[in-house]
C-alpha cells in the first residue's frame, strides 16, 4: 500500500511537482546529502524523492515516534538513500535513527522541531552543515534560542514563517487534519459538543475554525490579550483554562507550551472528557499527572486511552498525547503540504547557492520565492488575479 500511498500524493502535489520539473535537467542538488526529519508518511515521500530527482542523497527519519506510517517508509526505502524509521520508536531507537541520519554526513538538514540540528550540535558534526530548513513553529523558536545563546553552527531557513507556509498550514491543514485526527480515533460527534481549544495562534484558530464548522460550541483559551480579543470578535467563548475545564467535552492544546493541562485541570473535568494535543511536542497535556492520579489506564480504542479517576471520572487521551493530526490521521491535506514543501524545495535550493555566504542565524525565506509559491499554487488551481496598474502602484507608494 505505500507505494500507492505515495502515488495518491505525488499526482495531487502539483505545485512542488512543477518546480521538480523545471530544474530536474539541470540537477541543482547533484551531489549534495540531505538528512531529513520530518513526519514519515505519503506527502514527506514525495518530498523526499523529489529532493532525489534534483540529485540529492537523502537520508530521512521521522519527527516523531508515533507518526511513521510503515508501508509508506518501506516503499521509500526503495526509493531513496536511506531511510531509519518506524511507527512506535522508542525514546532510544528515536535518538538512534537521527543519529544514524547524521552518520550518513548530510550536508543540508531539513528539519521539523529541530531535534536533528540540535543533535549534530550535540555530537559535534555541527560545523560540516550547509545550513538547516526549519518546518515548525516549535523548531523555529529553539533555533532562535540558539542564535540568542550565540550557539547556532549554521544558517537556518525558518521555513515556518514563510507566508506560503503558516498561512495556509499551520491554520488551514491543522483545521482540518486535527479534527479528522479526533473523529477517527473516537468517532463521536462534534455537533453541539463544547470543544476548547487552548492557544489561538495559527494552529488554534484553525482548529477552532473547523470545529465550529462541524458545529461544536468553542471556547478558546489564550494568555495574549490580543489573541484573546481576536478569538472573543471571531465570535468565540473566551475564558480562563480553569473554567474551560470544568465545562469542556473536547479539548485540544494547540500552544507549543508545556503543562498547558495539567493536575488541576484534570481535577475538574466532566467525566467522558476527551483530551488531544495539535502542538509538536507531546508536552502540552500534562501525561504523567494524569497518569499519576489515575487508578488505572487502558486503550479502549486504538490510540485512545481510558484514564480512571478515584472518583470514577473517565479521562481519554488521544495518540498519548502526540500530535493528534499525525498519529489518528495522515496529517495535512496533501495540498497544503504541497505548498509547504514547495516552499521546502525552494528553501533547501537557496541553502545550496548560497552555501558560506549566510551568517549563522535564523533567516526567512526570500520574499520572492516565498511569492513564488503562492504565485504557482493560483496557477496550478487555474486561478487568475489582477496586478497594480502602473497608476496604482504610484498611488499607493506616493504620499501627496
Ligand atoms: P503560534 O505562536 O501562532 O500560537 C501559539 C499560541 O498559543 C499563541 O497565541 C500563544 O499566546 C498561545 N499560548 C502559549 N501558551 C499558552 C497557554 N499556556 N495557554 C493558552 N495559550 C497559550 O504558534 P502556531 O503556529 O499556532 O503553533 C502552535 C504549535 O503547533 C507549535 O508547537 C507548532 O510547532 C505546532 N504545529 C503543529 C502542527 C500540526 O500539524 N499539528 C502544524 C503547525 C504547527
Amino acid at each position: 500500500m505505500g507505494h500507492r500511498k505515495i502515488e495518491w500524493a505525488l499526482a495531487r502535489m502539483r505545485v512542488l511537482s512543477s518546480l521538480v520539473s523545471e530544474m530536474e535537467r539541470e540537477r541543482p542538488l547533484e551531489g549534495v546529502a540531505v538528512g531529513m526529519s520530518l513526519h514519515l508518511e505519503a506527502k514527506t515521500a514525495v518530498l523526499a524523492m523529489s529532493l532525489e530527482r534534483l540529485g540529492a542523497r537523502v537520508s530521512i527519519t521521522s519527527s516523531n515516534p508515533l507518526s511513521t506510517q510503515d508501508d509508506v517508509a518501506a516503499a521509500l526505502s526503495e526509493l531513496v538513500h536511506r531511510v531509519y524509521a518506524w511507527r512506535g520508536e522508542s525514546e532510544e531507537e528515536y535518538e538512534e535513527n537521527h543519529r544514524r541520519v547524521l552518520m550518513d554526513s548530510p550536508q543540508i538538514l531539513v528539519d521539523d522541531g529541530a531535534d536533528l540540528s540540535v543533535m549534530a550540535h550535540s555530537m559535534g558534526v555541527a560545523d560540516r552543515i550547509y545550513g538547516a530548513t526549519e518546518e515548525t513553529t516549535t523548531g523555529v523558536m529553539r533555533f532562535r534560542a540558539m542564535e540568542r545563546e550565540g550557539v547556532l553552527r549554521f544558517p537556518v531557513i525558518a521555513v515556518n514563517d514563510a507566508r506560503s507556509k503558516h498561512l495556509y498550514d499551520n491554520r488551514f491543514g491543522s483545521g482540518q487534519s486535527v479534527v479528522d485526527g479526533i473523529l477517527r480515533a473516537t468517532n463521536v460527534q462534534l455537533g453541539g459538543k463544547r470543544a476548547v481549544v487552548l492557544g489561538y495562534g495559527w494552529v488554534g484558530k484553525g482548529v477552532a475554525e473547523r470545529l465550529r464548522g462541524m458545529g461544536a460550541r468553542v471556547i478558546v483559551v489564550e494568555v495574549d490579550p490580543f489573541k484573546a480579543l481576536e478569538a472573543y470578535m471571531d465570535g468565540y467563548e473566551v475564558m480562563g483554562s480553569m473554567d474551560a475545564a470544568r465545562v469542556g467535552d473536547i479539548f485540544v492544546t494547540c500552544t507549543g507550551n508545556v503543562n498547558v493541562l495539567t493536575e488541576r485541570h484534570f481535577r475538574v473535568m466532566k467525566d467522558g472528557a476527551i483530551l488531544a494535543n495539535a502542538g509538536h511536542f507531546d508536552v502540552e497535556v500534562d501525561v504523567r499527572s494524569l497518569r499519576a492520579m489515575a487508578t488505572s489506564e487502558e486503550e479502549v480504542r486504538p490510540n485512545v486511552r481510558q484514564f480512571l479517576m478515584p472518583d470514577g471520572r473517565r479521562l481519554y487521551l488521544i495518540g498519548e498525547g502526540r500530535l493528534v493530526n499525525l498519529v489518528a490521521a495522515d496529517g495535512h491535506p496533501i495540498e497544503v503540504m504541497d505548498m509547504s514543501f514547495a516552499t521546502q524545495l525552494l528553501a533547501v535550493l537557496y541553502l545550496v547557492r548560497n552555501r558560506g555566504k549566510l551568517e549563522r542565524r535564523v533567516h526567512l525565506l526570500p520574499e520572492e520565492l516565498d511569492e513564488e509559491v503562492a504565485r504557482r499554487k493560483l496557477a496550478v488551481e487555474g486561478i487568475t488575479i489582477d496586478s497594480l496598474t502602473e497608476e496604482q502602484r504610484r498611488y499607493l507608494e506616493s504620499w501627496r
